[in-house]
């Protein structure tokens, strides 16, 4: 089997998208849109983990047939629970438990941690990667989406988009693996505009997973 951990933050529609073109799971909260990609039976998601607990990605997971085992690692929760811990050794246990899935693809999937060299060194040498609603170089970090919206309408920028990316130190600053562009339009909202790059995450991401398993 090639195994895929997710990590997600949220309501995990990405990662919803990688489960609508898995064979091997059956999933009773498909997307609207129908696949256009298939991952092939030898690849499955080996586990999910959250930095959230109660977020809807977990019970997508959880609702699969057969399940995805799925694991919560909050920060501040294990901050309190090992008295004289840093965040760093939160890196260190997020590390290990990525790796009790045995990984071969690790997955950022709306996963809203910066993680450091402390995580990244400790993964055993699989690929990371990570989905991110901006162009390359254009809106890093933190509420891109917002970012760019606001740079159309100052006239700074006339088209956003999305990318696939493998994962370094520098924030959403690794080597693109899939970009895709996404207009905006005069008439959008911010949430029209949101939708469609939502939907055009939808499809990089199981893009992204193809080529770096190349399959
Ligand atoms: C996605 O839009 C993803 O690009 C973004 O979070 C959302 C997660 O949605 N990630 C980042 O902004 C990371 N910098 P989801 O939980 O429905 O998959």
């Amino acid at each position: 089997m090639v195994n895929i951990v997710v990590l997600i933050s949220g309501s995990g529609t990405n990662l919803q998208a990688i489960l609508d073109c898995l064979p091997h799971h059956r999933t009773s909260t498909p997307l609207p849109a129908a696949p256009a990609l298939q991952l092939p039976e030898s690849v499955r998601i080996s586990g999910v983990i959250s930095n959230k607990s109660n977020v809807y990605g977990l019970d997508r997971a959880k609702q699969c047939d057969p399940p995805i085992p799925t694991k919560v690692t909050a920060l501040k929760t294990y901050l309190n629970r090992n008295p004289g811990s840093t965040r760093q050794d939160w890196e260190l246990e997020l590390s290990r438990t990525v790796n009790s899935f045995q990984p071969d693809l690790i997955v950022l999937a709306g996963f809203m941690m910066i993680l450091s060299p402390t995580f990244l060194n400790n993964i055993n040498a699989k690929p990371i990667i990570n989905l991110h609603p901006a162009l390359p170089g254009a809106f890093d970090g933190a509420h891109a989406i917002e970012r760019a919206f606001e740079a159309y309408k100052e006239g700074k920028i006339t088209k956003t988009g999305c990318m696939v990316h493998y994962v370094i130190p520098e924030v959403d600053r690794g080597e693109p693996i899939v970009i895709a562009d996404v207009d905006i339009l005069p008439t959008d909202t911010l949430d029209s505009m949101e939708t469609r790059i939502h939907e055009t995450e939808w499809k990089i991401i199981v893009q992204g997973v193809k080529k770096v398993l190349n399959v």
